[in-house]
């Protein structure tokens, strides 16, 4: 049985029932991965020719056919066939792990949204842009994106609080500095690509502006000189927080440049409206060598996503996360 590797063109004689990851790493195939588990989307690949079986909830599995995209992790193969995986230089594998972290600050950003610092037990290796899950309590674990770099002493993330929710009331009333609590990740596939040289797109709203600070520090950090333009959306100006880091950052580096855009009352430098609308009037059909990332809520990212591919983004080249509110 064979498995033909593109774009990298290699074959590889494979057994019937392996998993399509092992095989990738064994064959030294340069493949991002993290959860092993089929949780993070990390290790995403797209059978080309023939079909593979993705395990998943169902006992018997999934037939994944020529087209579709498949987890490498969850898959089996069972007949020759072909896939395409990433490109090789944009690969990153941080495997993923359960650490314990203590609260070093819990801080008010905005009316709802907080500010939680953890000191992890042993560094966390990640790429800007990921994120991690946080279990505060056995039932309290919540998915959240770090805000800084891989190389700080503590990890940071924004968290909104959602009304009436279990987690959010946790952390409002009970959370403590100096308390303990468990991270496990990295995860997730919307992490900055290093060796893009041409203009970054990164687009915010609310919470999902943590990535995208990870996203932006991380880029200036590496020295890239890409043109950077940030978007931030909000609701109303009260929405709107961490603005003195992107104009510290904005400063120092003149190929950033941040755009914040309330849906209403805007004030000062601000911008009204979408922050769809902001980049469609300031854009023509002119992204085709950009890179955009795009974090927040469903809405956005999906109008966002809509927008730059009619723009001339090419899909493979947008990274995306939503983030869903749940409490
Ligand atoms: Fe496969 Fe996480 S490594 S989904």
């Amino acid at each position: 049985m064979q498995l033909v590797i593109h774009p990298i063109d290699r074959t590889l004689s494979v057994s019937p029932g392996a998993n399509l990851l092992e095989v990738l790493r064994e064959h030294d195939v340069p493949i991002s991965y993290s959860c092993t588990a089929g949780r993070c989307g990390t290790c995403r690949c797209k059978v080309t020719h023939g079909s593979v079986l993705e395990l998943g909830s169902q006992t018997q599995g999934t037939r994944v056919n020529q087209g579709q995209h498949v987890l490498a992790c969850m898959s089996v193969l069972t007949e020759s066939c072909e896939i395409e995986v990433p490109e090789p230089d944009e690969v990153v594998i941080h495997p993923a792990r359960v650490l314990k972290a203590t609260v070093t600050a819990i801080e008010d950003m905005t009316h709802d949204i907080k500010r939680i610092v953890l000191r992890p037990a042993k560094p966390l290796s990640f790429s800007p842009g990921q994120y991690a899950q946080i279990q505060f309590m056995p039932e309290h674990i919540r998915p959240y994106s770090m805000a800084g770099l891989p190389s700080d002493e503590e990890l940071e993330f924004h968290v909104r609080l959602v009304h009436d929710g279990r987690v959010s009331g946790y952390i409002a009333s009970e959370l403590a500095v100096g308390q303990s609590v468990r991270v496990s990740g990295p995860l997730g596939t919307a992490y900055l690509r290093e060796k893009h040289t041409g203009p970054m797109l990164c687009v915010a709203s609310g919470t999902g502006l943590a990535p995208i600070l990870s996203i932006v520090r991380g880029a200036l950090q590496a020295g890239m000189t890409n043109p950077i333009y940030v978007y931030f959306g909000a609701r109303s100006p009260r929405d709107v927080y961490g603005m003195h880091w992107l104009e510290e950052l904005a400063h120092d580096h003149p190929n950033l440049s941040v755009q914040v855009v309330t849906t209403s009352g805007a004030t000062g430098q601000m911008r009204s409206g979408l922050v769809t609308e902001a980049i469609a009037s300031d854009w023509g059909n002119n992204l085709k060598d950009f890179r955009a990332y795009l974090c927040g809520s469903p809405s956005m990212v999906e109008a966002a996503t809509l927008l730059l591919k009619q723009r001339g983004i090419s899909p493979e080249h947008l990274y995306a996360d939503a983030f869903y509110p749940i409490g």
